[in-house]
């Protein structure tokens, strides 16, 4: 393996197919009634195929008449022969239509099953995962099913139904050397498919992980568009991605030359095994122990055998990768939400929402703590604001209170319940947050704001935005409330998406409220303004600032001054400025700044 590829990117390491292939049967066997059907037809129609030779024999055999006998047309060997070909098509085709719902079923509900698992899974999981990545695995895991289901049902049962009529007929009709003969040209040809297999697989799965990252190189670079712009780095993106293409290139041309070795040494295998029997037939023929229509029977059933074989190494090799797929997307629903919901987790009861702090310590990484031993309370429906310098933690307190991440130590309990010990969902329902980065979806403005309520009726969301005072600007937009916002929200300013995030907040009305940096992207006239709404919004509720700008928390019931994870100060504005310590510092800080700004723009601003 080469050292561009971490080694959880090999899907071949420790695959577990069998309990792969029982998993993927508890979802086709949904429909067993259909499953069982299409067997039938695979049998029907199987036997109608080998029929054909037979009646071809009689009918070769009726024809082949020497001499002055007068010759009768076999009608109805011809029509028979007719009928039997008309059959197998027909089950044939009986058995795909019967089957599709099976499998397209199984398709959507594994589908399914992975995305709601990708919901379950932790933050951390998807902050480390390339969104790109995702997504192709979550494609190529429910292709896999697909193509696994489509090469048992089309090709290997069928084939292996055929081998084994074809086996009989032999064995009981001919000479043992005929039986013997295709016996081993089977068993050499699929020794040599699975060994040259095996040693051409690495290529496909180089091809494949290099395939993944250009795309994830891809994914990333256009994401950041915008970026790559600002820093005129079109140049090193194209040639990062052709450098990891340069690598998919080798590794695709090797699979694919090595394929071709594979080939044409089963088509020799096939050429040599057919040349045998009919050389055996030939002998048969001259020395009077089997008739002409035995030599076309013979020949008609190998060849019958030989093409679908001729199809089963490329379906080895395409089941081993659907197989390794399918092995991915496994591993990936096994894999655990780092976040789990205690066995007797019980449903978040708010009546006052109270929060409380105690002793929380928390580091992403093990290494690096990030918040050491927090202790702090919000009593219900009062205002605790957390100011800082960048970096300091606040919105990871934030991220707790959701529980994105478990604590390394402490509790956080609202109103007496350890969030830890309640449901996730009923956590999560009684919080609402205007987040740092507000993202939205690639969906209209009104889509967005609905989100929060889906059962919301649409003077409700209306409403919200005008609370939100950003009803008037979507109206002066050209399509208004169905103004699509583009990728993330691109398309919207940072004020207009916070302004999107407080209507989604006060669409969902619950008991607790978060703003991190809330107005932080907005000018100080339309931040007053807003502040004005949020205040109104925060009435009853009990509420977490983070703030950046102190003179929007001046009224809060508590400040937390926070620095590296620490609460250094603590207390009204009042008390904090008689302190002289780093609020009365960042406040004077910003004072300034105010003043200067109002001496060169002339107003207030
Ligand atoms: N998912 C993460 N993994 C590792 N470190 C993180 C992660 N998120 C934030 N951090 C780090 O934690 C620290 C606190 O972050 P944050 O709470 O967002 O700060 P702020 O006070 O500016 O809101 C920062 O130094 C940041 O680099
Ligand atoms: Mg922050």
């Amino acid at each position: 393996m080469s050292h561009y590829i971490r080694y959880e990117d090999n899907p071949h390491s420790h695959r577990h197919d069998r309990q792969n292939l029982g998993r993927m049967f508890t979802y086709i066997w949904e429909y067993k009634g259909r499953v069982l059907f299409a067997l039938l037809c695979l049998i029907a129609s199987k036997l109608a195929l080998v029929g054909v030779p037979f009646i071809l024999k009689q009918i070769v055999d009726h024809l082949d008449v020497s001499g002055d006998v007068v010759m009768a047309l076999p009608l109805a060997l011809l029509l028979a022969y007719g009928a039997l070909r008309l059959a197998g098509s027909l089950f044939n085709e009986l058995r795909d239509a019967v089957f599709a719902r099976v499998r397209y079923r199984a398709m959507r509900r594994i589908s399914t099953r992975v995305f709601q698992h990708l919901h379950n899974l932790s933050l951390r999981f998807h902050l480390d995962r390339h969104t790109g990545n995702i997504s192709r695995d979550l494609e190529r895991g429910a292709t896999s099913v697909s193509s696994i289901l489509n090469y048992m049902v089309f090709n290997i049962l069928p084939t292996i139904a055929e081998f084994i009529l074809v086996a009989a007929i032999l064995f009981s009709q001919y000479e043992l050397r005929f039986a013997i003969a295709i016996f081993s040209t089977v068993i050499i040809y699929f020794v040599f498919t699975f060994m040259i297999t095996e040693w051409r697989m690495h290529f496909r799965h180089e091809m494949n992980a290099y395939d993944s990252k250009a795309n994830g190189r891809a994914v990333d670079a256009l994401l950041n568009y915008e970026t790559v712009k600002y820093f005129n780095n079109e140049k090193l993106e194209l040639q990062r991605y052709d450098e990891t293409l340069y690598h998919w290139e080798q590794s695709a041309v090797k699979s694919q030359t090595s394929m071709s070795l594979l080939n044409f040494g089963q088509g020799s295998i096939i050429a040599i095994g057919v040349t045998m029997i009919m050389v055996f037939a030939g002998q048969g023929v001259v020395s009077g122990q089997m008739s002409i229509g035995d030599l076309v029977l013979v020949n008609a059933l190998m060849l019958q055998l030989f093409i679908p074989l001729g199809f089963l190494g490329i379906v080895y090799r395409q089941l081993k990768y659907a197989l390794a797929d399918m092995d991915l997307m496994f591993k990936l629903l096994e894999r655990q939400g780092e976040v789990q919901d205690q066995a007797d987790a019980k449903p978040l009861h708010v009546k006052d929402g109270e929060i409380e702090f105690k002793n929380v310590s928390f580091a992403y990484q093990p290494e690096r703590p990030i918040l050491q031993e927090l202790s702090f309370s919000i009593k219900p429906g009062q205002k605790l604001a957390v100011v800082g310098p960048s970096g300091a933690g606040k919105s990871t307190l934030a991220r707790l209170l959701f529980r994105f991440y478990d604590l390394n130590d402490g509790e956080v309990i609202i109103d007496g319940q350890n969030i830890a010990t309640v449901t996730q969902q009923s956590l999560r329902e009684s919080i609402g947050i205007v987040p740092q980065d507000t993202v939205l979806f690639n969906d209209t403005i009104y889509y967005n704001i609905h989100y929060a309520r889906p059962a919301a009726t649409r003077d409700e969301v209306i409403k919200a935005a005008e609370l939100a005072h950003i009803h008037e600007f979507i109206q002066s937009l050209p399509d208004g409330y169905d103004t699509v916002v583009g990728e993330r929200g691109l398309k919207l300013s940072g004020g207009e998406k916070q302004r999107v995030a407080i209507a989604r907040v006060i669409m969902k009305n619950p008991k607790i409220l978060v703003f991190d940096e809330a107005t932080s992207s907005l000018d100080s006239h339309a931040e007053k303004a807003i502040l004005k709404a949020l205040k109104e919004v925060a009435e009853n509720h009990t509420t977490l600032v983070i703030a950046h700008r102190l003179s929007t928390i001046i009224d809060a019931d508590q400040i937390l001054v926070l620095e590296a994870g620490k609460i250094v100060e603590q207390g009204t504005h009042r008390e904090l400025l008689t302190s002289d310590g780093l609020y009365t510092h960042l406040w004077q800080l910003q004072q300034e700044e105010q003043i200067e700004q109002k001496q060169t723009t002339g107003k207030n601003i």
